[in-house]
């Protein structure tokens, strides 16, 4: 998708298409319509009358003309009292959908919205460009591509264009990796295996210019990641660590760490039938990682910046690792397996230890880690948790931007208790009686006993990374939640 911004006014633009953005008690004082030749004006107020277009939120009205643009679409967003910028993108992604039904090629829409930040609105309608044109089809024999190719952000006060123009280009940056996390985590296991991931990360780094290491299994015993090396062992595709770097001038050091289990059967502890399907998933947060990295490197952030990636598929094969086992990690710290479907923090243990060795100013962990999480918070908001509250606050600032939402619990020592283990230092689970409760908390507690001291926040997006059917700009599958979090953080720190 082509986002691109001009100073004309929304009717100059010969566009296909033209979208109007109403808010409730507004449409008759609406500035964008008011600009509009007398004729048209009067056309759209007796359309809006006849057809009783009221502005609720994502209703939709099309208008079909004689002359360009052919298709005007009134678009509402509710009152006035609840407008958000995130009105703003579920306002245009329906009027994209809208304007690819009719078959519009392009589209322009005014930036021009009351009380809201201009840079803020081109941001978030250039990622929604992007967001709300992807679906996953590449599977699909007979495909249907989206027939719209560009959106015109019309009404740039002149004076703002350049500071206009650099907020356009963060947001196709944003909108566009967040279509290829998508794209990434959709990739089915067979095909998406730990030594695909690793090929990808080395051909993204070469594309964007960053360094990529990868460790691989024997590698990895050289250097004691027996918490990867265990959750590896039972799949036919072994396990590999995935480090991406990118280094610019001065600033804060910042190690991303991002759950990568291409598969999550549950191991032994094999998970049931329903939903086992979606357990490619499971390598979300790898992907979000990685294509942070990409975008740090793409937006020339100052600053350093890491992404370390465990990369593992969790089988239950010959060789599976088994509910008994007491793990040595790399950190020397011991893991008393007792279900080996609770993977993630197993991998994780030694990928943010290894993080914690880099020395880092802040660790951000992101992981399809707990379903207690979807339990506490459902399916649209991401449990944060962590041990320093100034990076904490600086991603609950960066959720609110991108409208990618988390919601913190807290880490209080009671709960580390509940994760003591009798033979080892840390046990993988409570108990595996149903009803202990505080899932999403006893994991953290679990993570935090590797960083080693280093502040740090961890991110459980067991719930927004996929979705069951589409919703807004996101069609079903991988949403690529997190990927904006992250970026915006990272975009945050290094200013
Ligand atoms: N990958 C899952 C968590 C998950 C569940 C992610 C649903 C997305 C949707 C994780 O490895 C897991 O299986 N966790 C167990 C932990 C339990 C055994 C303590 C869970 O949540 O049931
Ligand atoms: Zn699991
Ligand atoms: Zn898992």
């Amino acid at each position: 998708m082509d986002v691109k911004l001009t100073t004309q006014p929304l009717l100059k633009s010969t566009e296909d298409a033209v979208a109007i953005f109403f808010l409730k008690d507004r449409i008759k004082t609406n500035e964008v319509i008011q600009k509009f030749p007398a004729e048209l004006k009067t056309l759209l107020q007796a359309v809006i009358g006849e057809c009783e277009f009221t502005a609720e939120a994502d209703q939709v009205l099309p208008v079909h003309t004689k002359t360009d643009p052919r298709l005007i679409l009134l678009v509402g967003m509710g009152d006035k009292a609840k407008f958000t910028t995130e009105r703003m993108r579920l306002a245009l992604s329906s009027a994209i959908k809208n304007a690819n039904n009719f078959n519009a090629k392009n589209l322009a829409v005014s930036i021009t919205a009351p009380d809201l930040d201009a840079k803020e609105v081109v941001m978030a309608l250039a990622e929604t460009a992007h967001l709300a044109t992807y679906r996953f089809d590449k599977y699909k024999s007979e495909k249907k591509p989206f027939k719209i190719q560009s959106l015109v952000l019309a009404d740039a006060p002149e004076k703002d264009f350049k500071s206009l123009t650099s907020a356009l280009e963060t947001g196709n940056v944003l909108g566009s990796l967040a279509r290829e996390t998508r794209e990434l985590v959709n990739t089915p296991p067979d095909v998406c295996t730990p030594q695909y991931f690793a090929d990808y990360a080395i051909k993204l780094g070469k594309e964007y210019g960053f360094k990529v290491t990868v460790f691989d299994k024997n590698e990895l015993q050289k250097m004691n990641m027996q918490g990867i090396l265990h959750v590896g062992a039972g799949g036919s595709n072994p396990p590999y660590l995935v480090i991406a770097e990118y280094k610019n001038g001065k600033g804060k050091k910042i190690a991303f760490v991002g759950k990568g289990v291409c598969f999550d059967s549950g191991g032994l502890d094999i998970k049931p039938a329903s939903g086992m399907d979606t357990m490619k998933m499971d390598k979300a947060g790898a992907c979000i990682v990685l294509n942070t990295i990409a975008g740090c490197a793409k937006l020339g952030l100052k600053g350093n910046f890491m992404a370390i990636m465990p990369m593992v598929e969790n089988m239950p094969g010959n060789s599976a690792y088994k509910p008994g086992e007491l793990i040595v990690t790399r950190s020397k710290k011991t893991i008393e397996v007792l279900n080996t479907d609770a993977e993630g923090r197993v991998i994780l243990s030694d990928a943010l230890f290894y993080a914690s060795e880099q020395k880092p100013d802040y660790i951000i962990d992101i992981a399809t880690l707990t379903g207690a999480c979807i339990v506490a918070l459902g399916n649209n908001v991401a449990g944060l948790l962590g041990n320093n509250q100034e990076i904490l606050s600086k991603i609950k600032a960066a959720a609110a931007k991108r409208y990618e939402r988390v919601w913190e619990l807290p880490m209080d020592e009671d709960y580390y208790e509940m994760i003591k283990s009798e033979y080892g230092d840390v046990k993988n689970v409570v108990s595996n009686m149903p009803g202990g409760g505080a899932g999403t908390i006893t994991a953290a507690k679990f993570l935090e006993v590797f960083v080693n001291s280093t502040p740090w926040a961890h991110i459980d997006i067991a719930g927004p990374a996929w979705a069951l059917q589409e919703k807004g700009y996101f069609s079903s599958g991988a949403t690529g939640f997190g990927l904006r979090l992250l970026l915006q953080t990272a975009i945050d720190l290094s200013s």
